[in-house]
């Protein structure tokens, strides 16, 4: 007996060690954390366990029955996150540079399935080059299972994936399945094809970090939702992220203890909007008050800034946000914001995550590169989600509420369910001075006749009573008491039942 002890003792040192000692070093010497070490740090402490240490790839070509290594570049199993069940996979990078052979796949397979089967969140932390090239076609198909599986997944159980070093091919199709991809800022990169490539085939020099970094993906290319500055950073911050989520599309969001009164008052919100309509004003400055010990998660900071989108928590609950930010662009809608909050309310309404609307928009942005760019498709992708989603739905109007935009942002007539106004609001077509241009075109020539027009038309509409008379708002309330009254508005729609009419699914301008 004490010899198999020792056996396994030996074995599990042997798997421990991954690729060697040498290629650890050099992960480490990369600003890299080892799979393992990063397991430890995402999990409760002690709370891994691991399935298919032992497990060694099957191929024969260009020598590789020579070259086997227990665990053949993939980490699996499970934990607990503050004492909630997670699902976790994390590509060894010392092993065959963390590449996907048939049974690697099948060891995250195996975990994918008992996450989808147990109904609690999937983590993939990916440090990996893509296909094992050695196992061809096998690779494919591995890939191919895994991609299933994403998407089989996707809207039961939440599906994160953190990017920790240079991947590829497979490495970021499957990441760019789940919900939320993060990146380490310097160490990790994600292209479908690298810089060698890219110059073979286009002729192009470019750095990996420039075609594949943190910045380019949580700035340009919106494929990620947030950078970190190192390993550790980026292992608790994803930690918080999955304190906020439910564990599947059927649980509640969780609910923690709160030590901030839900009726608490602030006054300084009764002097947040400036006198001048047109000056900006910070809309996180609101979020962070309105939620429980200002704690705002937010998500693609970096991206369409005009819009904010993120998690907070109202007494306890978390609740998605999502919010014109005047500070960049007036708050308009443009493509980048209205791709970036669809996809945000599409997440919450699939994990019955209430949202909260913060509204001050003059409308969606002009011009020929906004509609060469298809704003007309992108911006519908956000009227879309929010007129299919049924989750509670609490909608504040602070400042502009225009055109189109008005209706888009999870307006009355899209169910919204409260739908507020502080005093400062303005519900209109249009601005001022665009509505008296077009009406009164005759006296465009005398400044004076338009600056009475002007004034005229803002008197009658640059408030919220004409919206509110109709019951498009549902109150005009203080700026002072929004915590309370946002907070009153979510409790009250708890048992909220709402189902859309029997459909395959439903055709999102994509
Ligand atoms: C087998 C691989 C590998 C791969 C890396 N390695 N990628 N082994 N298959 N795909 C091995 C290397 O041989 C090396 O082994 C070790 O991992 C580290 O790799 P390096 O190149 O030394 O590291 P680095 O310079 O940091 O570069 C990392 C890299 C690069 C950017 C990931 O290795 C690379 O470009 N790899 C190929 C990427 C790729 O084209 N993959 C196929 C994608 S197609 P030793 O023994 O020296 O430590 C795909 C299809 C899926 O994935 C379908 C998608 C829709």
């Amino acid at each position: 007996m004490k010899d198999i002890i020792e056996e396994l003792e030996q074995r599990r040192a042997v798997a421990r060690l991954g690729g060697g000692q040498k290629r650890i070093d050099t992960q480490h010497k990369r600003g890299k954390l080892t799979a393992r070490e990063r397991i430890e740090l995402l999990l409760d402490e002690n709370s891994f366990e691991e399935f298919d240490m032992y497990v060694e790839h099957r191929c024969t070509d260009f020598g590789m029955e020579k070259t086997k290594i227990p665990g053949d570049g993939v980490v699996t199993g499970w934990g607990t996150i503050n004492g909630r069940v997670v699902y976790i996979f994390a590509k060894d990078f010392t092993v065959f540079g963390g590449s996907l052979s048939a049974t690697h796949a099948q060891k995250i397979i195996k975990i994918q399935d008992m996450a989808l089967r147990n109904r609690a969140p999937i983590i993939g932390l990916f440090d990996a080059g893509g296909a094992r090239i050695q196992e061809g076609v096998a690779a494919l198909g591995g890939y191919g299972e895994v991609f299933l599986r994403n998407v089989l997944s996707s809207g039961v159980i939440p599906q994160i994936s953190v990017i920790m070093g240079p991947c590829a091919g497979g490495d970021v199709y499957s990441p760019a399945m789940t919900d939320f991809i993060f990146m380490v800022k310097d160490s990790s990169y994600m292209f479908v094809t690298g810089p060698d490539v890219v110059k073979t085939v286009t002729n192009e020099v470019v750095t990996a970090e420039e075609l594949g970094g943190a910045m380019t993906h949580t700035k340009k290319s919106s494929v990620a939702d947030g950078a970190f500055e190192n390993d550790v950073e980026a292992m608790s911050e994803v930690r918080r992220l999955v304190d906020f989520l439910p564990l599947n599309n059927r649980s509640k969001v969780p609910v923690r203890p709160f030590f901030d009164d839900p009726s608490r008052l602030d006054d300084s919100l009764d002097t947040l909007i400036p006198d001048n309509p047109n000056a900006p004003y910070d809309m996180k400055e609101l979020i962070i008050k309105l939620a429980d010990e200002g704690d705002f998660y937010e998500i693609q900071e970096e991206y369409a800034k005009n819009i904010l989108t993120g998690f907070i928590r109202l007494e306890g609950a978390t609740v998605g946000v999502v919010a014109n930010q005047p500070m960049v662009l007036a708050g308009c809608l443009d493509i980048d914001s209205s791709r970036k909050a669809a996809r945000f309310v599409r997440f919450c309404d699939a994990f019955e995550i209430p949202v909260l609307t913060l509204v001050d928009v003059p409308g969606f942005l002009p011009g020929t590169s906004q509609e060469y760019g298809g704003v007309i498709k992108h911006g519908a992708k956000l009227l879309f989600a929010y007129g299919e989603a049924t989750v509670p739905k609490v909608t504040l109007i602070t400042r502009k509420a225009y055109g189109g935009a008005y209706d888009v942002m999870a307006s009355k007539h899209l169910r919204g369910d409260f739908n507020y106004a502080w005093p400062t609001a303005q519900i209109a077509v249009m601005g001022a001075k665009g509505a008296t241009e077009i009406i009164h075109r005759a006296d465009l020539g005398d400044a004076e006749k338009i600056a009475q027009h002007t004034a005229d038309y803002e008197d009658r509409f640059a408030n919220p009573f004409i919206a509110a008379e109709r019951g498009f708002v549902d109150e005009v309330i203080q700026p002072s008491v929004s915590r309370k009254r946002i907070c009153r508005a979510f409790a009250s729609l708890r048992g909220k039942k709402l189902e859309n009419p029997w459909k395959k699914h439903g055709n999102i301008p994509l």
